[in-house]
């Protein structure tokens, strides 16, 4: 069995003051909660803070971001190493918000996510149609190319081990969530994918997030779809009470 996945991506919100209060706030709210692995990706320059308040506690560090690279000339960038030290269990890779704000290509994460799996990070690699590709019947497709690209190379013990969140653009921070029927297609389909590249053993352990305006209203209906094991939540991992919520749909 999968274990469902739920993880805040906080984007670049929040100050010092209301990180740490937030991470608190995920902590005590989540102490009850059993049988679900817990996350929050908060802005880089706040993940030793957050990761101070959340020691000894369920709720595990990931980061937003990084680079390829060991180490050297590339200002403004943090290596894969530099998030281990920090404490970081996760890295998101592949966001939709840095493919088509910040322009990274399929070929460029593949070499973050292959740095990440050698540094001991487990990768969230996001993939996502566009409204316009999802209205060209181009979804799957899109999808292949991301799932292709993004991942090449890697064998079937690291795939394993990588968290994919399926979010389509279109959904994403727009309150226009993916039906669970609609998401559930892509999810199966992603996993017919991983069983063909793969094998079945294979797909039947990696575990897909779906992204993309997700609240305590509409998680358990999503997270009941057979291939839906966690949810990537943007705006409502901004408040515990709400990311909370959603964590109990998975329940
Ligand atoms: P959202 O963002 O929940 O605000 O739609 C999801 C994401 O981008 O990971």
């Amino acid at each position: 069995m999968r274990r469902p996945f739920i993880a805040g991506n906080w984007k670049m919100n929040t100050h010092r003051a209301e990180a740490i209060a937030l991470a608190e706030g995920v902590v005590k709210a989540a102490a009850g909660v059993d049988g679900v692995d817990l996350a929050v990706c908060p802005p880089s320059c706040y993940l030793d803070a957050v990761g101070k308040a959340l020691a000894g506690s369920k709720v595990l560090l990931g980061a937003q971001n990084m680079y390829f690279e060991k180490d050297g000339a590339f200002t403004g960038e943090l290596s894969a190493a530099m998030l281990r030290d920090l404490g970081c269990t996760y890295v998101i890779l592949g966001h939709s918000e840095r493919r088509h704000i910040l322009g990274e290509t399929d070929a460029l994460i593949n070499k973050k996510v292959h740095a990440a799996l050698a540094a001991g990070l487990i990768p969230i690699l996001c993939v996502g149609e566009l409204l316009a590709e999802r209205e060209a019947g181009q979804t799957m497709s899109v999808i292949r190319r991301q799932f292709d690209g993004s991942l090449a190379g890697l064998s079937a013990d690291q795939l394993k081990t990588v968290v994919i969140a399926y979010e389509p653009v279109w959904a994403i921070g727009t309150g226009k969530v993916a039906t669970p029927q609609q998401a559930e297609e892509v999810h199966l389909a992603l996993r017919k994918l991983i069983a063909e590249r793969y094998n079945a053993a294979v797909a039947d352990v990696v575990r897909i997030q779906y992204g993309g305006s997700v609240k305590p209203s509409n998680a358990a209906d999503l997270l009941k779809q057979a291939d839906i094991d966690g949810a990537l939540v943007g705006g409502a991992s901004l408040k515990a009470d709400q990311f909370l919520g959603i964590v109990a749909g998975a329940l």
